[in-house]
C-alpha cells in the first residue's frame, strides 16, 4: 500500500537550502529523492522550447501531460526532457521565474500531480518543494518547513552562483527572491504555507549539519 510508504517533506521558499538538506537525508536513510521544483523547472523548459505563451494555460496542460521526463542518479542528477539533456538549463534564475510564473496555474499543477506521486516507492521517499506537505503527500508520517531569512538565502544563492562563475548582483538577487517568495505565498492555488502538522525549521544560523541531524531527529520522535 502507497500509504504504508515513509515520506518525509521539506517545503519552504527559494534558497532555503532545501535541495541539499533533502538529497543529504535521502542518502543517509537510502530513501528515494523527489526534487519537485525540478520537474516544475522541466515543464517551464519545455514550454519554451515549444514556443507556448505563459498565459496559455491549455498549451501548458497539454505539454505537462506530454512530457517525457526522467532523472539519473548522483548528487546533481540529470535531467532528461523527450530525450535531451536539459541538466543545466532548469538552474537559471530566468527559468527560475519562469517556473513560478507557471507553477501558479491550478490546471498545471493538477497536471503534474500524479508524476510527483509516483516517486513514492519503498523504503521511502524524502520530497522537497512548495506544496509536498499541504497537496502531494498529506498523509506524509515527517514534515518539515525549512526557512531562513531572505537576505541569508540571497547571499547562499550568490556564493553558489559566482562558484559557478556566474557574475550576479546580490541586490538584484534579493530582490527577485523576495518577488518570486511573494508570487509563490500568494498565489491561489496551493500557495506555499506551512502545514498545520509540519516543523518549522529555521536554517538561518544553522549549519548544513545541524539541519540535517534536526530533520532525521523527527524519525525517533
Ligand atoms: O524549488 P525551485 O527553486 O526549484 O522551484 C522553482 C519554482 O517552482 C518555484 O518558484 C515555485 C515552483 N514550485 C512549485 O510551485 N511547487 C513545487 N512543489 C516546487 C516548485
Amino acid at each position: 500500500m502507497c500509504d504504508d510508504i515513509p515520506v518525509m517533506t521539506l517545503d519552504g521558499p527559494a534558497g532555503a537550502g532545501k535541495g541539499t538538506i533533502s538529497r543529504a537525508i535521502a542518502m543517509n536513510l537510502g530513501w528515494h529523492y523527489l526534487d519537485s521544483g525540478a520537474i516544475y523547472r522541466s515543464l517551464a523548459v519545455a514550454v519554451q522550447d515549444a514556443g507556448v505563451p505563459l498565459d496559455d494555460i491549455d498549451g501548458i496542460v497539454d505539454i505537462a501531460m506530454k512530457m517525457d521526463l526522467s532523472f539519473g542518479s548522483g548528487g546533481t542528477p540529470a535531467v532528461i526532457l523527450n530525450g535531451c539533456m536539459i541538466t543545466d538549463r532548469i538552474t537559471t534564475e530566468i527559468c527560475g521565474n519562469i517556473t513560478s510564473k507557471i507553477a501558479a496555474f491550478g490546471p498545471v499543477r493538477q497536471a503534474l500531480l500524479q508524476k510527483q506521486r509516483e516517486f513514492r516507492r519503498l523504503p521511502g521517499l524524502v520530497a522537497d518543494g512548495r506544496d509536498m506537505g499541504t497537496v502531494v503527500f498529506t498523509d506524509a508520517q515527517f514534515k518539515v518547513f525549512l526557512t531562513a531569512s531572505a537576505e541569508e538565502r540571497a547571499r547562499r544563492r550568490y556564493k553558489q552562483l559566482k562558484e559557478k562563475g556566474i557574475d550576479v548582483s546580490l541586490t538584484h538577487l534579493a530582490k527577485e527572491i523576495e518577488e518570486r517568495d511573494r508570487r509563490d505565498t500568494e498565489r491561489s492555488v496551493a500557495p506555499l504555507k506551512m502545514a498545520d502538522d509540519a516543523v518549522l525549521v529555521d536554517s538561518s544560523d544553522m549549519s548544513i549539519d545541524a539541519v540535517i541531524a534536526r530533520c532525521l531527529a523527527l524519525l525517533n520522535t
